[in-house]
């Protein structure tokens, strides 16, 4: 610890270089959490904090898991590190056996990485894999939407919709993009999905007119987009984008690094939008957050396509350091123990009505333009102040915080997404502390 201004015991924030953070706003009056238990944080003055995020959308079973720490603290005596590369260690194929009982359907062959930005770079690379290896190797184009959020790899920035993580950097040749589906003029206050809007699907119909099939690997999409701002799919335009793709011999990929592992109240939302991908990328609530892990979820056609060629030959070119690393395998294993045992993959369809009601209550509050909630997810989308994007909900957050409850902004939308542990109590606290904040700002 380094002496500071702040107080003899707090180390200097000098020297860390914070993602996704405006730096010097925050290490101007900083907020830090000091430990977690349950649905709460609580932060260096001893204040309890209801996380109202899930951590980053991570923290599926709720936080300070002692399962999990115990299978974290066993496993690094254990067998702290083993490569996966022409090497094996069993919690790895134990795990990769496990998830693939709770897969998407037909979804059961695993890739890990370390996190939901790697995960999305393997599936596209996989995909392209794939298109070359069934003797398509025209079909390298990536096809994303606008709006959409991929993680920060080049793949990830090139096929998602956000200018602010775009416009800095050199991208993909090729890729190009579905129009988002956010439409307040005609979807403003759906519950669940919204009626308008599964036209928009037929975009890639057009891109394929464009540029044709054949240059075309995949397209990929969030199920629901939560990084911009919690964006649900019109009602049957993620099956129209599924029959388009097969139609064309084009991959469909979700990316379900914030819709899988129960946040809509299925495993996986291809079960709850009953779709059928090709790929699917996932990271967060599959160790509950505590250690950085990703998988990829492919079929076996894809998988099987790439088995060819001499044994003695790799088969994808691809990998991490840290694929299927035993610690985080260990705690990959007891999260699932408890998303089973706690029926916490499905818990989020019990709460979903209960949930919409309770948040959609705030929707007379003044600078509510819309709430938009899906299985427990919610968005509250705040009118902008002129000429200061993004203030308005910045400024709730603040509150909210300095109210005890953690939420995340994204422009000017509040984000919501509990740990799938949550109950009544805290999700009125939620609720009367929006109230409260969104009476007071102006
Ligand atoms: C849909 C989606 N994909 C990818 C990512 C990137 O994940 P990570 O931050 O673990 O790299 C995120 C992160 O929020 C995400 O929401």
């Amino acid at each position: 610890m380094t002496v500071t201004s702040r107080g003899s015991n707090e180390p200097s924030l000098d020297n860390f270089w914070m993602p996704f953070t405006a730096n010097r706003q925050f290490k101007a009056a900083p907020r830090m959490l000091a430990s977690a238990k349950g649905m709460y944080f609580e932060d260096t003055d001893g204040r309890k904090i209801l996380d109202g995020t899930a951590g980053l959308w991570c923290v599926n079973a709720g936080h300070g898991r002692e399962r999990i720490a115990d299978a974290v603290h066993r496993q690094l005596s254990h067998l702290d590190f083993a490569p996966s590369f022409q090497m094996g260690h069993p919690i790895a194929f134990e795990f990769a056996r496990r998830l693939g009982d709770i897969a998407p359907a037909g979804l059961d062959r695993v890739f890990f990485t370390s996190s939901g930005s790697e995960s999305v770079e393997t599936a596209l690379k996989i995909a392209i894999a794939y298109q070359r290896a069934i003797g398509q190797g025209t079909r390298t184009r990536l096809i994303g939407r606008e709006r959409g959020y991929h993680g920060v790899g080049f793949g990830g920035l090139s096929v998602g919709g956000i200018l602010n993580n775009r416009r800095v950097y050199p991208l993909l040749p090729g890729a190009d993009h579905l129009r988002h589906t956010h439409d307040l003029d005609r979807n403003a206050f759906s519950k669940g999905q919204p009626e308008h809007g599964v036209e928009l699907a037929d975009d890639l119909e057009g891109l394929v007119a464009l540029h044709g099939a054949e240059t075309i690997a995949a397209v990929i999409v969030e199920p629901v987009a939560g990084s911009t701002g919690v964006l649900v799919p019109p009602r049957g335009y993620l099956e129209r984008l599924q029959s388009i793709a097969r139609k064309h011999g084009i991959l469909l990929i979700f990316d379900e690094v914030i819709t899988g592992f129960g946040r809509l109240g299925t495993p996986f939302a291809t079960e709850y939008f009953g779709v059928e991908p090709d790929l699917v990328s996932t990271a967060k609530g599959l160790t509950n957050g505590a250690v950085p892990m990703g998988a990829v979820f492919a079929s076996r056609k894809i998988h099987d396509a790439l088995m060819t060629g001499p044994d003695h030959v790799i088969e994808l070119f691809h990998g991490y350091t840290y694929s299927g690393h035993p610690v985080a395998c260990a705690a990959g294993l007891a999260t699932l123990d408890i998303y089973q045992e706690e029926g916490l993959l499905r818990r989020a369809g019990h709460l979903a009505t209960e949930w919409r009601e309770a948040i959609h209550g705030l929707r007379d509050l003044p600078h509510v333009i819309d709430i938009r909630t899906v299985g427990l997810i919610a968005g509250i989308e705040l009118q902008s102040r002129a000429d200061a994007i993004g203030t308005r909900a910045y400024e709730v957050f603040v509150r909210a915080f300095d109210k005890g409850v953690l939420t995340r902004v994204t422009g000017d939308i509040i984000a919501l997404s509990p740990p799938l542990i949550i109950e009544t109590g805290q999700i009125d606290q939620i609720v009367s502390t929006l109230h409260d904040v969104l009476i007071e700002i102006l």
